[in-house]
């Protein structure tokens, strides 16, 4: 296989030229980043962006009447429109700017789990969240007497969908949280089934896309989703910056979440009114450079197009699956029909953490550890995991890259 999978649809060569840090050498080997999960790498748009608005166009937004005020905030809205229409959201003001999806899931947690669900209903996530998408609930279940239901995963990685439609059969649940993809296993999870589910039990639904949007097209409305996160690092933007979408109405009703300036409408000492959505919900001055930075790297996804991407990952996620399996002493975590580029693995007799600090000495980058996912890893008898995962810049040498060192380091334990 060479490393232009799919020639028609995506020219890894062409698109790494635009990645300057991966034209490095570490320690006299070339860089072999498989750690995209965690962060991507930035393409030269997005640093460009950024430097010339610094260079050229900035100041503070939606404040100032002066030209300068006027064309950053242009440039920054900009961002709101660009991430609408990544996702299919019908409006741009349900597009909320958060940290990331961290703070978008606390968000949400705060504003809408602790003032419109009520003691004795319930909140559903998965057995395969990240810590994002459990903490936030079980901070609401301590705070207001509202249960935490945890919908198992079968042995391949997948949502028992049986299991998950039987915790919702009481009519409690108020709200579904589920990861769109899992940063661990790799598996998306039939989100649009997920939610047909969720609404027939009266219950709003909440996906954590921050893998998911990565590597293939979400669309909000095609789901039929409430509530949506994801933030810009892993798509190959700036850190800092991330997106909250919900439903307008849902926006509306919901109280905000920080208080201060720009999030209100008059402050007076007895009493604050709160600025129209999705004002409400941004105070303080925004991450302005991020949001630029953002709509840079939406624009350079989009050039691309998700279809070539999927297809570059998927043909990338098959070959590593094949390469990986190949080794002995390897188990690969999950087996999911559909799955997306993350492929984490435990080497028989060896510590992650090993098996990360070795694969370093080859020049090869994969994150080691729980993954910020510790009941998952407990679902499956482990303490931690090595993960590859892959990006519009991964090569299938990489991944041979990879696969060998991986025979070299099996053969240091053995
Ligand atoms: N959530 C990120 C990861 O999976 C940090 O590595």
């Amino acid at each position: 296989m060479n490393d232009r999978t799919h020639p028609a649809l995506l020219d890894v060569a062409r698109i790494r030229a635009d990645f300057p840090i991966l034209g490095q050498k570490i320690r006299g080997k070339d860089l072999v980043f498989l750690d995209s999960a965690a962060s991507a790498q930035k393409p030269r748009a997005v640093i460009a962006a950024m430097t010339a608005a610094m260079e050229t166009q900035y100041a503070n937004v939606h404040r100032g009447l002066h030209w300068m005020s006027e064309r950053t905030t242009e440039a920054y809205e900009a961002a709101r429109d660009a991430a609408a229409a990544l996702m299919g959201a019908p409006d741009r003001h349900e597009i909320v700017f958060v940290r990331n999806s961290t703070e978008a899931l606390n968000l949400v947690a705060h504003s809408y789990g602790r003032h419109i669900l009520r003691p004795g209903q319930a909140v559903v996530i998965s057995a395969m969240e990240h810590h994002s998408n459990i903490v936030p609930w079980q901070m609401l279940r301590d705070e207001r007497g509202i249960e935490l239901r945890v919908a198992p995963i079968t042995d391949a990685g997948e949502l028992d969908m049986e299991a998950f439609e039987a915790l919702l059969e009481d009519g409690k649940v108020g709200l579904v949280s589920i990861t769109h993809m899992s940063n661990v296993l790799g598996t998306y999870t039939p989100a649009a089934r997920i939610a047909r589910i969720a609404h027939a039990h009266g219950a709003k639904v909440m996906f954590d896309g921050s893998q998911a949007i990565v590597h293939r097209a979400v669309d909000v409305r095609a789901i039929d989703a409430d509530f949506y996160a994801w933030t810009g690092h892993k798509l190959y933007g700036p850190t800092g910056i991330g997106v909250l979408w919900a439903r307008r109405e849902l926006l509306e009703a919901m109280p905000p979440f920080l208080g201060g300036g720009e999030m209100i409408s008059s402050v007076t000492y007895e009493k604050s009114t709160w600025a129209a959505v999705p004002h409400k919900f941004e105070a303080g001055t925004p991450a302005i450079l991020e949001g630029i930075g953002l709509k840079a790297a939406i624009d350079y996804i989009q050039a691309i197009g998700y279809p070539a991407i999927a297809a570059h990952e998927a043909a990338l996620t098959e070959h590593a699956l094949s390469r990986l399996s190949a080794i002995e002493g390897v188990r690969i975590l999950g087996a999911a029909q559909d799955r997306g580029g993350v492929v984490s693995f435990v080497l028989d007799r060896a510590h992650a953490h090993d098996v990360a600090t070795l694969l370093d000495r080859f020049g090869i980058a994969v994150r080691a550890g729980h993954h910020c996912a510790e009941p998952l890893m407990h679902r499956f008898g482990l303490e931690s995991t090595a993960r590859a995962s892959f990006g519009v810049y991964t090569t299938t040498r990489e991944i041979d890259a990879l696969a060998d060192a991986l025979v070299r380091v099996r053969e240091f334990f053995a």
